[in-house]
C-alpha cells in the first residue's frame, strides 16, 4: 500500500545537505537512512540479518564521487514499527522506491544490493525499472529457494520468534565470513555479531519467510539492459562465485569481478578491492 511520505524528525532535503542520518517516516516503516557525498546516487541495500552499517567502508571511500544512500530495510536497524508476518522482496523493493520519492531522487540510480539486497534488486528491476541506471549485485543468486532451503528458513523464523535471536550469530557468522577473515579480524566479527543481536526477531522471521517465497529470476536475467556489475567473494560459501559467474553469462554485457580474501561480505572483508571494483565500474 502506498503512503504519502510524511515529515519525520528531519526534512529529507535538509538531511541530505547536512549529511546526517535522517529518519524518514514512510507510514508502516520508519526508515533510518545514511546519506553522504555528492553526485549520482548509489543506493546501497544491505544483506540479512544486517543493517546499513555493513557499507561503512564504502562511505569512507566513495563519497567523493557519488551520493551514497544506505537505508536500514523495513524492520532492520532502528525501525520500530509493527511488521507483517512476511516481508517479501517485492515489499522491500517498493519501500525503496518510496524512500527515493521521499528523498526527491528523480534521476535513475545505481542500485547496489548484497545477497538479500540482490534478491530485492531483482524485484526493484522488475517493478521500478525506470529508476535503475546501473546494477551492482554482490554475493547473491537469481534462483528461488529449494524446498529444503525454504524449510530451513521457516524453522529459523519459528525458532527466533520462540526464543529470540541469541542463537542466530552462531548459525550465521561462520558462513558470512571466510575463515581467513575470522582469524585476521576478530573485531569485525564481534561488530557483526552485535549487529545481528540488535536485529529484531520479528524482522528476522519476516525476512526469512519472504526469502523462502521469493520468485526465481533466472529467466528474467537477459532482460537486464543497463550496465551491470556482479561481485563475489572468492571464498563465499553461501552464494559461491562459480554460480555468480554463470549468472553473469545470462546478463548481456555484464562484468564479473571476484574479490580475493573475502567470503560472503566483500564490502567489509576486502573493502579496498570492493571499492576499486565499484569505482572502476562507475567511472
Ligand atoms: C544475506 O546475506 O542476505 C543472506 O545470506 C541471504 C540468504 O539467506 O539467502
Amino acid at each position: 500500500m502506498a503512503h504519502a511520505p510524511r515529515p519525520a524528525d528531519l526534512n529529507p532535503q535538509s538531511a541530505i545537505r547536512s549529511q546526517t542520518m535522517p529518519t524518514i517516516d514512510l507510514g508502516e516503516y520508519r526508515c533510518h537512512v545514511e546519506i553522504q557525498g555528492d553526485g549520482p546516487v548509489l543506493l546501497l541495500v544491505h544483506g540479512f540479518p544486517l543493517d546499513h552499517t555493513m557499507w561503512r567502508p564504502q562511505f569512507e571511500e566513495l563519497q567523493q564521487s557519488v551520493r551514497l544512500i544506505a537505508p536500514d530495510l523495513r524492520g532492520f536497524g532502528r525501525d520500530d514499527r509493527p511488521l507483517p508476518d512476511t516481508l517479501t522482496m517485492q515489499d522491500f523493493a517498493d519501500d525503496l522506491a518510496e524512500l527515493l520519492d521521499a528523498l526527491q531522487v528523480v534521476s535513475p540510480v545505481t542500485f547496489c544490493g548484497l545477497s538479500m539486497g540482490g534478491y530485492i534488486g531483482w524485484q526493484f528491476w522488475k517493478r521500478h525499472r525506470e529508476r535503475v541506471a546501473r546494477l551492482i549485485l554482490c554475493d547473491t543468486r537469481a534462483t528461488a529457494d529449494s524446498v529444503e532451503a525454504a524449510r530451513g528458513r521457516q524453522m529459523m523464523a519459528n525458532r527466533v520468534l520462540q526464543e529470540g535471536n541469541a542463537f542466530v550469530p552462531a548459525a550465521m557468522l561462520d558462513k558470512l565470513f571466510s575463515s581467513a577473515t575470522q582469524q585476521r579480524d576478530p573485531q569485525l566479527i564481534a561488530t557483526t555479531r552485535d549487529t545481528i543481536l540488535g536485529t529484531r526477531p520479528d524482522a528476522i522471521a519476516a525476512a526469512q519467510r519472504g526469502m523462502a517465497e521469493r520468485i526465481d529470476f533466472q529467466t528474467d536475467l537477459p532482460s537486464i539492459n543497463v550496465p551491470t556489475l556482479l561481485l563475489c567473494g572468492q571464498d563465499d560459501v553461501i552464494t559461491p562465485s562459480a554460480e555468480m559467474r554463470v549468472m553473469a553469462g545470462s546478463i548481456p554485457g555484464s562484468e564479473f569481478v571476484e574479490i580475493p580474501a573475502a567470503g560472503h561480505l566483500p564490502p567489509l572483508e576486502n573493502p579496498v578491492a570492493t571499492n576499486r571494483a565499484i569505482a572502476d565500474f562507475l567511472r
